[in-house]
């Protein structure tokens, strides 16, 4: 059945079987096959290195959390043990198990391959593991009901989001900008196929977007309203409303 599935996706997408599909599945199974082609296609249009981008940028989100928790502005509460549990808990699921793993056994071996950014994959290899090793450091004290106001803990938040900040602005900066140039363009396009296929797996139906409102309910939880509250204050908005309290 998955396979004649896949055979109906494939009459989709050129616009040829629509009746054969039809036909072959019935209403209900080529409605389904319709609606995923469009999710597919959707997915296709991302390129590796944006799929890669936004992968960081779910981590930038959960990160304001983290930041939150080390050092709130005043008047603003820190998130709860449980909603710092639940951010160590999708930072490890979505960055540490899935797109470092990505990297690590996707990305950095064609630059491994062709000789290229040695010192620079170390590095970044080294981080990764750094970065397993403190985020569950920060979980198990979340787990424990630790106040997020010890002095390790918050240590522990601030350099998780120090390095992570580092980090992802030196992948989109020096490395993913050169993916293209240190592979064939077949080589390149197994990686991408590789890096969708995995992410399409992880995500599931609800794909990114799904992913993003998981966020945004986290975010809400630790406290967090939205981007508005984190415009700064300039010049004289400052002096004439005093210390921000959001
Ligand atoms: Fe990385
Ligand atoms: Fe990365």
């Amino acid at each position: 059945m998955e396979r004649d599935v896949m055979y109906s996706r494939r009459l989709v997408v050129t616009g040829a079987g629509v009746a054969a599909g039809a036909a072959l599945l019935g209403q209900n199974a080529w409605g389904q096959a319709q609606s995923e082609t469009r999710e597919r296609t959707a997915e296709a249009e991302v390129s590796a290195a944006e799929e890669l981008m936004r992968q960081h940028a779910v981590a930038g989100r959960l990160l304001l959390i983290y930041d939150k928790a080390a050092g709130p502005e005043s008047g603003s509460a820190k998130p709860s043990a449980k909603a710092l549990v639940s951010t160590a808990e999708m930072i490890r699921s979505n960055v540490d198990e899935h797109h470092m793993k990505l990297e690590e056994e996707s990305v950095f071996p064609l630059f491994q391959k062709s000789g290229t950014m040695a010192d620079l994959i170390t590095v970044l290899r080294e981080q990764h593991t750094a970065a397993r090793g403190l985020n569950e450091v920060i979980l198990r004290a979340a787990e424990k009901g630790e106040s997020t106001s010890t002095e390790s803990l918050t240590r522990d938040l601030r350099a998780y989001t120090r390095m992570l900040a580092a980090h992802t602005a030196y992948e989109e900066t020096v490395l993913y900008p050169q993916l293209r140039t240190v592979v064939s363009p077949q080589e390149y396009e197994r990686m991408e196929t590789t890096l969708r296929e995995a992410d399409r797996k992880k995500l599931g139906r609800e794909g990114f977007a799904g992913l993003v409102a998981k966020v945004a309910e986290l975010e809400s939880t630790a406290g967090i309203t939205g981007l508005a509250q984190f415009t700064a204050r300039v010049g004289s908005e400052r002096t004439a409303m005093g210390t921000p309290t959001r």
